[in-house]
């Protein structure tokens, strides 16, 4: 079936926004990618995924930068950087020099350390990866990429995505009170499979 962009009944999915940070063919670039994850612990791999496919030779300029140079940059947008996710995510990088935009606008990139691609200042975390995978998955491609370095400010919340629209990350839930803890391991040995 078709679950296309608006969806109500999609609509419940939590996304973090990663700014997908390129540099190729179409110079400096910056999108907005909500559809970010952390995919494997070690080694230590994330994946990105954007529409298109990887024979695509009209795609988005994030897509054939990485296609081109096989690295790119994750700034796991914090919660006060929503404008620069609206602006990354708001036009095209074959049409706007949203890096140039940006800087004028007042966000600040810095120079990662393995990759060429800039990596947002003021980011919860921002990753340097290497292209390990590129997959064709429905309308997107999927990228996998080897994290080569990693650094996370742990003073900063990640900005949440969710029906549409950003979030700030709220209250901490609580573990139930001892006595449900109790009844759930009751419980877990009552169904154990292996009693
Ligand atoms: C919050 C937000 C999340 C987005 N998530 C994705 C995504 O996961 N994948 C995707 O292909 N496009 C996503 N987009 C749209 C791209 O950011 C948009 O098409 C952008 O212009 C692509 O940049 P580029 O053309 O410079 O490569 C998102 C946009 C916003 C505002």
């Amino acid at each position: 079936m078709d679950l296309g962009w608006g969806n109500p009944k999609a609509s419940k999915w939590i996304t973090n926004v990663g700014l997908v940070t390129s540099d190729g063919l179409h110079g400096p670039n910056v999108m907005a990618a909500e559809w970010t994850y952390y995919v494997s612990y070690s080694p230590g791999l994330i994946s990105v995924h954007i529409t298109g496919n990887s024979k695509d030779l009209s795609a988005k300029a994030t897509l054939e930068n990485i296609r081109a140079t096989k690295e790119f940059g994750v700034s796991i947008a914090s919660d006060d950087q929503n404008v620069i996710s609206s602006i990354a995510g708001g036009s095209a990088g074959k049409n706007v020099s949203k890096v140039a935009l940006l800087k004028e606008y007042g966000a600040e990139f810095y120079k990662a350390k393995h990759i060429r691609p800039l990596l947002v200042k003021g980011a919860a975390t921002n990753a340097e990866c290497r292209v390990k995978e590129m997959l064709d998955v429905g309308d997107h491609v999927m990228i996998i990429g080897e994290v080569l370095d990693i650094e996370t400010d742990l003073s900063k919340s990640p900005l949440a995505y969710s029906g549409n629209k950003y979030w700030k990350l709220g209250q901490h839930i609580e573990k139930p009170p001892q006595e449900i803890l109790d009844r759930i391991s009751a419980l877990k040995a009552k169904y154990s499979k292996t009693k």
